[in-house]
Formats: structure tokens, sequence, C-alpha cells
């Protein structure tokens, strides 16, 4: 078994950089081959056991062609299919779908396109699970674009295409995106995609309707990319350093409110090539789109097509050497000669407890339940700071029902010592101690809060929860993002996650990977 296989693709990072690398070397290898008509017979999988299924849920040609003709290429069984005829229009889940689609076939990868995001991530779990429990190969889930989130194949062709025109140089890259860069997932996926180079120097082309989301220019910024914004090609073009590489992307109607849509001509004025531009474009420029373009109102004008400034053809055809290498591995058939380093598998460390030192000479803390002192016990202190004080309310009771706090207690809003602020206290007489998963979900619900265990009248333990690296099991932490898979309007059956993000200031969606702050994913908090 390699060590790729049965991995599945939702985004750029699940392939580490030294893996990407391998990708791009496997699909030189192949791309070679075949154009020099060698033998290319050992790259075939040749297994017609397994099956490579074709799930397109939102429109598409070369994404969906070139998997189908990699696949043929492997000489494995290639299902196409058919959304429009399925038992999705009987209101049967996706997630059913693809557990009995595993089923059928000895081993699988499935190819997923669909306008809900996060699909191949949920999938990658659930049927992962599935699979693993009932025996069967666990599949491979590639993302093939979800909605407005990613499209990493693409990217992997993208930067294979970018690579081939650097003469495989990974010093240093000069790029400018241009279009629609606030809906397009393949400018999205960029971000991470070109983390290969050592230098990255961007240049977002964008009217401020379709500005790149301020997350994604964040990270590039984190990545230590240089980047520059303009509205307009016209604007870009009066500055002196301009790239040789532009990245065009169609406007995304589709995924537009009306009020944006209203305005498509003003907009695609601002992005779209035309003859006056093309003198003023740096020597050796190359024009790249993932395709498709609007034959009404093209962003690269038709006739350029033959001229040296087209870069769009062979970048789409590299999209079918770029799939075969990557259906070749997650089938486990390449991957022995690789030598690199592997995905990083995150840890959750338990770093959210902080032992808070008791010092029994200071003034002592008197708690209270009631109005009675409190000798034994244990009290919650310093819930919801920063939270107004109906919020407050809100958590105390949600901290009560989701930790069981079925027991004679107290609870209140109050300022705190030095009345600055106001804060949630519950107390609890007795022989009482929260256990370890009590303790998980206190430090997810209120972060900052101590708890405090007294015993004959002295707090014997003070510990202060942080905002824990991991945010699961909550009915209640809802993603925002009206489209990611998680929602309980698509009725599938997700469970919400979160991870702390590096800077630990954002919680992102497993699935979708929308950041939140973190009271933004507690509804009706
Ligand atoms: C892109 C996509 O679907 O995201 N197309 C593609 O895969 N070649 C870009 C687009 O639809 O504009």
């Amino acid at each position: 078994m390699g060590p790729f296989e049965g991995r599945s693709i939702s985004v750029v990072r699940d392939l580490s950089l030294d893996e990407q690398l391998y990708l791009f070397q496997k699909t030189r290898e192949i791309k070679k081959g075949l154009k020099q008509g060698e033998d290319v017979e050992k790259y075939r999988i040749k297994d017609l056991d397994l099956a490579v299924y074709l799930m397109f849920l939102e429109d598409s040609t070369r994404t969906k062609e070139s998997f189908r003709n990699a696949a043929r290429f492997h000489r494995v069984t290639v299902i196409g299919f058919d959304a429009g005829s399925s038992s999705f229009n009987k209101n049967e889940s996706l997630t059913d779908t693809v557990k009995m689609l595993v089923g059928y076939n000895q081993r699988t990868v499935f190819v997923l396109r669909t306008t809900l995001e996060g699909v191949t991530r949920h999938l990658e779990t659930y049927i992962g699970e599935y699979a693993r429990q009932n025996g069967i190969w666990v599949p491979s889930f590639i993302n093939a674009g979800d909605g407005r989130h990613e499209h990493p194949t693409q990217e992997f062709l993208d930067q294979f295409t970018f690579l081939e025109s650097l003469d495989w140089r990974r010093d240093f890259i000069h790029l400018a995106l241009v279009g629609d860069l606030f809906h397009g997932r393949t400018v999205h996926s960029k971000v991470e995609g070109l983390r290969i180079y050592d230098k990255v120097k961007l240049d977002l082309i964008a009217p401020p309707d379709l500005e790149m989301p301020v997350q994604y220019v964040e990270k590039m910024h984190a990545y230590g990319y240089e980047v520059r914004q303009f509205k307009s090609i016209d604007e870009y073009l009066e500055i002196s350093d301009k790239a040789r590489l532009w990245y065009f992307t169609r406007l995304q109607l589709e995924r537009m409110g009306d009020k944006i849509r209203d305005r498509e001509l003003d907009l695609r004025k601002s992005v779209t090539l035309v003859p006056a531009h093309i003198g003023l474009l740096p020597e050796g420029t190359k024009l790249y789109h993932p395709l498709p373009q609007n034959r009404l109102y093209p962003e690269i004008p038709e006739y350029l097509a033959a001229t040296p400034l087209n870069g769009w053809d062979t970048q789409s055809q590299n999209g079918f050497y770029t799939r075969i290498a990557l259906l070749g591995m997650v089938s486990g058939k390449f991957g022995s000669d690789f030598n690199g380093r592997l995905r990083e598998q995150v840890s959750y460390e338990a770093d959210f407890i902080h032992e808070v030192t008791v010092n029994t000479s200071s003034k002592k803390e008197d708690f209270k339940t009631g109005i009675k002192l409190l000798s034994d016990g244990t009290v919650i202190d310093h819930i919801g700071i920063g939270l107004s004080i109906p919020e407050i309310w809100r958590l105390i009771d949600l901290i009560r029902r989701k930790l069981g706090l079925d027991y004679k207690s107290s609870h209140g809003v109050f300022d705190n010592s030095s009345g600055s602020h106001v804060k949630g206290i519950i107390s609890i007489p007795g022989d009482f101690n929260l256990d370890d998963r009590q303790v998980k979900m206190l430090a997810a619900l209120s972060p900052g809060c101590t708890v405090n265990s007294i015993r004959g009248n002295n707090v014997i333990r003070k510990i202060r929860l942080s905002v824990p690296p991991r945010i699961y099991n909550f009915s209640e932490a809802v993603c925002r993002n009206e489209n990611c898979i998680s929602r309980t309007q698509w009725r599938e059956p997700v469970q919400s996650e979160f991870y702390r993000s590096r800077n630990r200031d954002t919680f992102v969606c497993k699935y979708c990977d929308r950041e939140h702050r973190f009271r933004e994913i507690w509804e009706n908090l």
C-alpha cells in the first residue's frame, strides 16, 4: 500500500508540499511519455475492480471529461453518475447515496462537484468510518469544486502549468489574478497552491464587488506573499512592474446576488482584456484561464487564441495529465518511490486547562450559594466575560444544560470585583467535581472562566480554561456559511466541528474552512 492510497483531496493542503511536487513530477513523466509516444504501460493502474465514480452535481466540461479520460487511461472502470435522474429527486441524502455506491465495487474513487461546500471532507469522515467498520476498502473522495470554496485539482494543474512556463524554477513567481476573485474557487485555492514557491508576488485585479475575500488576503500576507490590489486592468496597466503570468476567471454569475448581477456589464469592463491593452503587456506574457469563457463576453478576446499569449489551451490539456497522476496516487499505484514529507497529522493537545496557583496567605475569596457562604463545593466563575447581560444569562442556561448540572445550586450575573465588567457564576455545593468531559465542554462554551474547588472554606484548586483546539459534539455550534454541508437544512448526517486557527483568534469550520470569531459559532447566544 502506497503512502497515498485511500487518501481524499478536499483542499490543496491535503497534499503536503513534497506530495504536491511528487504529483508534478509524475505528471511530467506521464505527459512526456504520452507526448513522445513512449511506452506508458507502467503508469496504468489496470484494474477493472477499481471504479472511478464521476458525481457532478454541478455543470462541468473540462474537469469531468479530463477525469473520465484520465480514468480511461488507467484502464479502470469509469462510472458517470446520473444526478439528474437519481433518488436525489426523491430527497435522498448524498451520504446515503454514496454509502450504497461504495458497496458495488471493490475499490472506489469518487470525484465530486457540488454547490454545497465541504462535501468531500464530510464523506471522507463519515463513509471512511463506515467502510472501516464494514471491512470495505476506504474510498477516496476528490473535490472537483465545491461552491465558492476550493478546487484543488484545478490548482494542481494550474501550478503544474506555471512551473512548466517557469522552467520548473520555484524560487519566485509573479502572478496577476484577474476577474471574479470573490466567488471564484480556483483563485481561492491559489492561496495554498502558491506555497510551493520561495517568493510570491501576487497582483489582485478586481472591482470592489468582486474583490478577493479578506480572509484569503490575510492568509496570503501570513504566508509572506507580496500582495497588491487593483480595481481594473486599466489601473494595473499603468504601473511598470507588471506580471508576466496572468490568470483570468469568469464572472460567476450563478453565485451572485441580483444586486451585483444588475451591474454585470460594468463589472465586466474592469476585468476584460481588450485589443488596446495588448501592446501594454510585458514581453513574454502568458494568459491563463481555468475556462469556460463566456462566448458573448470573453474575458480574453478570441483572436488571441492563435498567438503566443495563449497559455490556457496547454493549461486545460494539463488537466488530463495531472489527473492521471492524482488517480495513480490515491489508488496506490504511485507512491513507492516517494521519499518526501507526508502531510502532517494535526494533533490536539489538551492545552486549554491552566492551573492557577492558589495563594493561601492572601485574602480569601468568599463564594456563596444563594446567600449562604459555600464551605465545600465547586464554583464556575468568570462566565461569559465580554458578553452582554442577556447573553451571559443564556450562556449560563446553556452551560447548565450541556454539563447536566441538575443539582441544588445557584447562579447569577454579577459585577466583577473591580466593577469593570459583568460575569456569570454557577455555584454548586457538596462533594462535587467536574469530570474531564464537562471541563472540555465548559472550555468550549466559556473560555476564560475559572473552576474553583472549595473544601473546608478554602479554594484548594483553581483552573482557568482557555479556548480548546477543537469544538465538536455541540448541536448549538453552527457554521455561519449557509452553503456548508454541516448546516442542518441540508439534512446530511454531519456534526459541525471547528478547529482553533493557528493564531488562536478564530475557529475554522472543518468542512468549508469558514473562519469564525469564537462567539459567532454559538447559535442564539
Ligand atoms: C472552474 C470551476 O468550475 O470552478 N472551471 C473549471 O473547473 N475548469 C472555473 C469556472 O467555473 O469559472
